[in-house]
């Protein structure tokens, strides 16, 4: 495909299609032109931009033949799932940044490019404009790798630091993330740790070879997060970071969790802020290195979808190599931990079945505790926890 113009068949046309379609004005060495775009409300983007050939119809951009790669950037993953299967069953190469469908629907996925011999890329799907998958497939493919983790949700990360740093109210936060792009449709996705879930499975298949189903992860995530929690962290000389984590341990198990964590001041992603991802990258020989940028809005993810259709180009496709590279880490939330839990009644403690308790406060209007706890008892009860307004945050010692 070399030489070849690249035709782009486009699906969605929110902030990321607008920022690729922006992208592409100002970068004519890209080559390549958006032919036809799905959309939901066809009579309202052709009003707005009626340079661009709108239609509601997959079939009509699938089967267009002046279309020779698919982008899809919409919301919904079902959708999403049945526009990427169909172009790649009709050999059409794909670049796409919906993390929800890649984390349902990956072996499936990869069982495809293998057998149509077409490539899917994705790394806009992971850390916006951070080159984190390609890096985890390409550059630390001959490590050990022990651990990545990080910030991997720009909009609770840019809602953390407005209230940490700016003391702004949780409400006018989020109205300032959802007014510059960054939120999912759904907020409670990025609130709730599924939007850093997503991704992380992503980039655990990418760096230990192994696909863990999200359902199977603990995830919790800032919505429960009070003044007296802010108040504490900052007592503690910390911050509190939501962090999506995947460890393989020395005895071959593999733990992930998406949860709020007390980041001390010594660590790198203690000043990553704003809509900002950080993802550390820990390996045997190298030790750690951390990829910061930017996770969220238009124009940054937009840059990596481009990043992923100039590829396309060049014939570049995900190898897989961890899949196959011999024996691999097992799945597991048999692993205790230290946690700082804020919560309401006697019964929510005795519903976490604390393995020690080394702290404990106790006053009119807040009790906490810091203690261990079993990270498969959390994923059992998770939905109690939440249903509670139960706080919870990984808390290590360093
Ligand atoms: N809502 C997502 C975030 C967008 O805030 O990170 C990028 O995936």
């Amino acid at each position: 495909m070399n030489k070849q113009h690249l035709n782009i068949g486009l699906f969605g046309f929110g902030n990321v299609g607008r920022g690729l379609y922006e992208l592409l004005q100002n970068v004519p060495e890209a080559n390549a032109d958006i032919v036809r775009v799905c959309v939901r409300n066809v009579a309202r983007h052709s009003a707005a931009t009626p340079a661009l050939n709108f239609t509601s119809s997959m079939e009509e951009v699938l089967d267009d033949p002046a279309v020779n790669i698919v982008v899809e950037l919409i919301d919904d993953a079902e959708a999403a799932y049945r526009i990427v299967t169909g172009a790649l069953r009709r050999r059409l190469p794909v670049v796409t940044g919906n993390k929800k469908m890649l984390a349902r629907h990956l072996p499936e996925l990869i069982h495809i490019q293998k057998e149509t011999g077409t490539a899917l890329l994705y790394d806009a799907s992971a850390c916006g404009s951070i080159p984190v998958i390609r890096n985890l497939e390409e550059y630390y493919d001959n490590d050990l790798q022990i651990s990545v983790k990080g910030i991997l949700n720009g909009s609770s990360n840019f809602i953390l630091s407005k209230i940490f740093n700016d003391g702004m109210p949780h409400a006018e936060a989020l109205r300032l993330a959802r007014e510059l792009g960054f939120l999912e449709s759904d907020p409670t996705l990025d609130l709730d740790g599924w939007d850093s879930l997503y991704k992380l499975v992503i980039l655990t298949l990418h760096a230990f070879g192994v696909y863990v189903d999200p359902e199977k992860i603990f995830t919790y995530g800032i919505t429960h997060m009070t003044d007296a929690d802010i108040l504490f962290a900052r007592e503690k000389g910390r911050r509190f970071k939501l962090i999506g984590h995947a460890e393989k341990t020395p005895d071959g198990r593999l733990i992930l969790a998406v949860m709020p964590q007390l980041i001390s001041k010594n660590k790198f992603i203690y000043s990553c802020e704003d809509e900002f991802n950080g993802v550390v990258i820990k390996g045997l020989f190298y030790g750690k290195q951390f990829l910061v940028g930017r996770g969220a809005g238009g124009h940054p993810t937009s840059s990596a979808v481009l990043s992923d259709i100039s590829s396309i180009r060049y014939n570049y496709f995900y190898r897989y190599k961890r899949m196959q590279s011999g024996e691999l880490p097992r799945f597991t939330n048999d692993i205790s931990f230290r946690v700082y839990v804020r919560y309401n009644t006697d019964e929510d403690l005795d519903l976490l079945q604390f393995e020690e308790i080394s702290e404990r406060y106790y006053s009119e209007d807040t009790r906490y505790v810091i203690g261990r706890v079993n990270l498969r008892r959390l994923h059992a009860i998770r939905h109690l926890l939440s249903e509670r307004k139960i706080f919870i945050a990984a808390y290590p010692n360093d």
